[in-house]
């Protein structure tokens, strides 16, 4: 019988992988994105709470400085501060290039970058669109494969952060939602994967967080709903917890976790006019 993580995981791993899991010497990290703000931060804080050695990557440099010096004036270890694009073709392997450079390997990524946009997708421009594709989908992925085997050497893995959008179909931010359910997707289905590998993945799928997402996205925070929303801190602290324990499937807040089983409940042309009115109230 292969060992694989938590409830979700037990139909998988019945395939077994013939790679051999190479010694290295490079030490563990784990691996930030988006750390300058909003989840991701709130992750960098909860992980070196519990004593992990970081490696925080954004643009915004200053953000990170002040987070690794937060980090370290509390007695953890400095995260090592990574500002990137991480849009850019070269991103990644200069990720992983600065963290070669260091003797640091990632144990675990926590893919939390990504940005959505709300209106018409007619009305949106079709340029950041694709970008939304680019950072929350393609950057996504390739950050979740690049360091399996070092996350098998240390019995890590990878945290994507998804939404509840990954459970609906989202007139009114129609690609940000599509991606989630594609980060959702992945994720799962990874996590199946690489299962005989003790490497585990999560998906985690808050409903709104208030930060700095909504100003982007063009959502006025007054307006998200009390019931489903949750700080960044709340929705880290179940991410963290969720991961240590192997969930494929983390989703903070009960009323949330109702809201993902509607697909299963309403008709799909119900569930579009129902997501459709919370998006563009004023289309009504
Ligand atoms: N907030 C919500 O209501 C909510 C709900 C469900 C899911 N989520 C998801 O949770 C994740 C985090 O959201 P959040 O609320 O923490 O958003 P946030 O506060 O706006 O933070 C987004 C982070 O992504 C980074 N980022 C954006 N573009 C980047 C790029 N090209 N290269 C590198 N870093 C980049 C930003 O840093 P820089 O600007 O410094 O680069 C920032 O650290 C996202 O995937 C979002 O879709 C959010």
């Amino acid at each position: 019988m292969v060992a694989v993580h938590g409830e979700r995981g037990r139909a998988c791993g019945a395939h077994l992988y013939n790679t051999q899991t190479a010694v290295s010497t490079f030490k563990p990290v784990v691996l930030i994105t988006g750390a300058s703000a909003g989840i991701g931060a709130a992750f960098a804080r909860i992980f070196a709470a519990h004593g992990h050695e970081l490696a925080l990557v954004a643009r915004r440099v200053d953000r990170l400085q002040a987070l690794a010096d937060e980090i370290a004036e509390g007695g953890r270890l400095r995260p090592v501060v990574l500002p990137a694009d991480i849009t850019a073709a070269d991103a990644a392997a200069g990720l992983a290039d600065a963290l070669i450079a260091r003797a640091l390997e990632p144990a675990i990524v926590i893919n939390s970058a990504g940005f959505g946009l709300r209106g018409l997708a007619a009305d949106l421009d079709l340029g950041e669109q694709l970008g939304i594709i680019d950072l929350n989908v393609r950057v996504l992925t390739d950050l979740s494969l690049r360091w399996t085997n070092s996350m098998a050497r240390h019995g890590g893995g990878v945290i994507n952060v998804a939404s509840i959008a990954s459970f609906f179909p989202g007139p009114g931010m129609a690609v940000y939602y599509a991606c989630k359910a594609y980060v959702l997707s992945l994720t799962e289905a990874l996590g199946c994967e690489f299962a005989p590998r003790g490497v585990k993945f999560t998906a985690l799928c808050p409903g709104p967080v208030p930060g700095d997402f909504h100003a982007r996205a063009g959502i006025v925070e007054e307006q998200l709903p009390r019931q489903l929303t949750r700080s960044a801190e709340r929705v880290a602290r179940d991410g963290y917890a969720g991961f240590m324990r192997g969930e494929r499937l983390v989703i903070p807040g009960f009323a949330n976790k109702v809201a993902a089983t509607l697909p299963r409940l309403l008709s799909r042309s119900l569930m579009l006019r129902l997501i459709e009115r919370y998006q563009l109230p004023k289309h009504q």
